[in-house]
């Protein structure tokens, strides 16, 4: 048995990044309750200035667009992270074994401070201790497999480094897990901006193709999509060309080719732009519709989640009370 643990932040709409990048290896990987768990983080969506109505919204919509995805919840576990209190019980006894200048040293951890003082706004401590409440995520269900998108791989090697540290010190407690990525579209790029990551909290929402936007606001988006200049005709190549290099990733991730193998049948960027909008959208349909029936029914959404953290507490409750002797602390 491989178990696998992923999680979700609802700090905005899911988007075709977070669909191809980790949603859909979900889907593709539920196969029994306990072995693949997948979690709506919530208590990381708190980490930057919010709107708590919104981020309850949020956490909602987010578990309705994964079951409308497809996850099954007969074969996998669906949770909210902050229903099970076991996460945040184990992320201080992490806290005690990671140091400030790992945490410090985290790129995502980097930008967003930068970002949070640039607009005049303070930055949240659990901004810094963020990656140590995801290891806690991980950890506490003795996860061997985290998939994720490519900006999740720091996370997850810090994650193996504070098991193996705290295995060292205190003697066999965690499991230590690794990263998945799928083979295309672990990093799905801005339509603007293609040298940053498609991001939901992205200013510019017009480089963003959400789940739930309808057909022609994804065939537009994608129309308009920024191309680079250059006159080699529609080639694969990242550093040099990244706005046709993310297409081709799209097309490739949609249709199951290969992205440089397909450069070869377009001779202008228009043919292969009506091409990509045409495979998001079908991409996309069978979601959104599923997503519409859901949403009509919030009561089976909630129950969905109730049964997900009580099965998700039972198997996280003996690991982290395993963790909290270990460390030093006495059993209650
Ligand atoms: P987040 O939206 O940060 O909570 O991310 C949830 C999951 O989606 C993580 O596994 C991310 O790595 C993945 N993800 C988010 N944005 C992208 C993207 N642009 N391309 C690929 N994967 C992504
Ligand atoms: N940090 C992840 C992200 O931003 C979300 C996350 C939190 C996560 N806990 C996790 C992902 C545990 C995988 C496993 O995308």
């Amino acid at each position: 048995m491989t178990r696998i643990f992923s999680g979700i932040k609802p700090s905005g709409h899911l988007t075709l990044g977070n669909y191809l990048g980790a949603v859909r290896q979900w889907v593709a990987s539920d196969q029994e309750p306990d072995e693949a768990l997948f979690c709506v983080v919530d208590l990381h969506a708190l980490t930057v200035e919010h709107d708590p109505a919104r981020v309850r919204r949020l956490t909602r919509q987010a578990a309705t667009l994964l079951l409308a995805a497809g996850l099954d919840p007969q074969r996998c576990t669906l949770f909210v992270q902050s229903h099970v209190d076991e996460h945040t019980r184990l992320a201080y006894l992490l806290e005690c074994t990671a140091s400030d200048g790992e945490l410090r040293r985290m790129i995502q951890y980097k930008e967003k401070a930068a970002r949070a003082q640039g607009a005049g706004e303070g930055v949240r401590l659990s901004l810094l201790t963020y990656p140590v409440l995801m290891a806690a995520d991980i950890l506490a269900y003795g996860a061997q497999e985290v998939p994720v998108g490519e900006d999740q791989r720091q996370h997850v090697e810090l994650t193996r480094d504070l098991a193996v540290r705290f295995n060292q010190r205190y003697g066999h407690t965690f499991t230590v897990p690794k990263a998945t990525h799928p083979k295309v579209a672990a990093r799905v790029m801005d339509l603007q901006e293609p040298t940053s990551k498609m991001g939901k909290s992205h200013e510019n929402g017009a480089g963003i193709v959400y789940l739930l936007d309808e057909p022609e606001v994804v065939t537009k988006k994608v129309m308009r999509a920024v191309t680079d200049t250059g006159d080699g005709g529609v080639v694969y190549d990242r550093q040099a060309r990244p706005g046709v290099a993310n297409l081709l990733d799209l097309l490739a991730a949609c249709t199951g080719g290969d992205p440089a193998a397909l450069a070869g049948g377009y001779s202008g960027y228009g043919a292969l732009k009506r091409d990509v909008a045409d495979a998001v959208v079908e991409l996309l349909r069978p979601v959104r519709e599923r997503h519409a029936e859901l949403a009509a029914d919030p009561g089976a959404v909630e129950k969905v989640l109730r049964e997900g953290a009580g099965r998700a507490r039972a198997l996280a409750r003996p690991l982290v009370d395993r963790a909290h002797e270990a460390i030093g602390l006495l059993a209650p």
